[in-house]
């Protein structure tokens, strides 16, 4: 009896392992374009960015330009009606340099596997240096219980193009202040950089200490092309990490452009309606999956 039911329990074990293993956490960076009321109101490009965000566990979404404070609210409930797993989001202020143009920040998580631990708005006076950015980093930490870091923060950053490489630089100070400031290693930088192409030019790469402090890793290939416009290939978009132990964490080789143009068979018309921007993603590894996934693998060779 026991010598029948046996390889068929598991192989059944083996396949929701199998399952479990390849749901890793997705971490997504998105400039959306002038995301406001007239896009929100859009149904074809809401349902593509629907689709957008819920590929990912967070994303980070710039250029939100909703004066009237009613496109991020829609985009949640329209989320949340149409996808199986809920979502929330924490948004910075509005932020910007002249009243007549503001965008802000915005952080979509999925609930069941993620929530919001601490979030602090960088000021615009930060000692050290005045002013150095058009919109203020809004930091964010995360606790996700499923993965192997368990918990993390997120730095955004959407470049002003003019000023990129200096604020790439700045940047650097402002991962440092969040390192003392949450007495922690595991951050990840993303966002609309501008970091390549006409903004950030080859031979002032050696001055950006965000790009020079070997302790920091640049997950996309240099190569990678975050535009939509056939026209163009620049790696505007990107996702830095810092240290060791976060980088371990991440799944080798996952950094990529999502191509939704391709993915969901738009024409590049369509595509330039939901943004000029492809979204960032990486993967990070699935903590206690992996642990239990091993020992069902021991478990396998012993019992066989
Ligand atoms: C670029 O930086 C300078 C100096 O901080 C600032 O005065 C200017 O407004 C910035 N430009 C943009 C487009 O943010």
């Amino acid at each position: 009896m026991a010598a029948l039911w046996r390889p068929l329990l598991l192989s059944a074990l083996l396949a929701a392992c199998e399952l479990r293993c390849a749901a890793a956490f997705r971490i997504c960076a998105f400039n959306a374009h002038h995301f406001g009321d007239s896009k929100s109101k859009d149904g074809v490009v809401m349902k593509s960015l629907v689709k957008i965000v819920t590929r990912c566990d967070v994303i980070l979404l710039q250029e939100v330009r909703d004066s009237k404070q009613k496109a991020l609210p829609k985009l949640l409930s329209q989320i949340n009606r149409e996808s199986r797993e809920q979502y929330d989001y924490v948004a910075s202020e509005r932020l910007g340099r002249s009243e007549a143009y503001q965008e802000q920040y915005a952080f979509f998580y999925r609930t069941g596997s993620v929530s919001v631990t601490g979030k602090y708005q960088f000021p615009d006076d930060r000692p050290g240096d005045r002013d150095a950015f058009a919109r203020e980093p809004f930091v964010v930490r995360f606790r996700a219980p499923k993965t192997e870091i368990q918990e993390f923060v997120l730095i955004p950053q959407h470049t002003s193009p003019t000023n990129a490489t200096k604020e790439m630089d700045a940047l650097y100070d402002v991962l440092q202040d969040v390192r003392k400031m949450w007495k922690t290693e595991n951050i990840m930088l993303l966002g609309d950089f501008n970091a390549d192409c006409g903004y950030l030019a080859k031979k002032n790469r050696k001055k950006v200490r965000l790009i020079t402090d070997p302790d920091l890793k640049w997950l996309l290939p240099e190569d990678t092309d975050t535009t939509v416009r056939a026209s163009t290939s620049c790696a505007y978009d990107r996702i830095v990490v810092n240290g060791r132990k976060l980088s371990d964490a991440v799944v080798p080789s996952s950094a990529r452009a999502f191509n939704f143009q391709e993915e969901f068979r738009l024409t590049e018309d369509e595509a330039l309606d939901v943004s000029d921007h492809y979204p960032v993603e990486v993967l990070l590894r699935s903590g206690a999956v992996s642990l239990s996934c091993s020992l069902l693998l021991v478990l396998l060779v012993f019992l066989s």
